[in-house]
């Protein structure tokens, strides 16, 4: 499966590429899920954090803003801005504080965070397609190349 073109996917579909993602995202980074309401982007994410090893019932952190895990020294965290109405709300998340050490941030809606979000190495544009939905990967740096394999990965940079 070419996961770097537009795919249209079941959610069981959506969880298998969200899981084979998750076996190559160890060393941390920032992915950014967007989409509309609905549109699968908690569906990925849980799915992912589950095949990390997040053993504990995963949450939507549509209200909490953020739910933070920790796998294997990895710190993991789960970001839904949704509910943020200007960047600057973000503040007392102590987003410096968060990309500090080995991370992976998962992160919906980043539109609304402005700046201060961590830059994504890989960005999940998922979208309505009838009862399914559209898939699409954007590596945005040489390591979310790496992690949708096929030669993009390498040393350079
Ligand atoms: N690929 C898919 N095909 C069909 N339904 C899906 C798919 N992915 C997720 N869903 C369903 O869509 C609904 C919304 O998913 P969710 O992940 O919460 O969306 P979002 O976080 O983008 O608002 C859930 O009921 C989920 O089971
Ligand atoms: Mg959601």
């Amino acid at each position: 499966m070419n996961v770097r073109a537009e795919i249209e996917l079941d959610e069981a579909g959506l969880v298998a590429v969200a899981r084979g993602l998750a076996a190559r995202v160890g060393e941390g980074g920032a992915i950014h899920l967007c989409g509309e309401l609905g549109a699968g982007k908690t569906t990925f994410a849980r799915a992912l954090l589950g095949a990390l090893g997040v053993g504990a019932r995963i949450k939507s952190p549509t209200y909490s803003l953020i739910e933070s895990y920790e796998v294997d020294g990895l710190q993991i965290h789960h970001l839904d801005l949704y509910r943020i109405a200007a960047a600057d709300e973000l503040e007392f998340l102590g987003l410096g504080d968060l990309a500090a050490g080995r991370f992976l941030i998962l992160i919906e809606w980043p539109e609304r965070g402005g700046d201060a979000l961590p830059a994504p190495d890989l960005i999940a544009h998922l979208r309505h397609a009838g009862a399914k939905r559209q898939l699409q990967l954007t590596p945005c740096t040489q390591r979310g190349e790496s992690w949708l394999g096929s030669g993009g990965g390498g040393e350079a940079n």
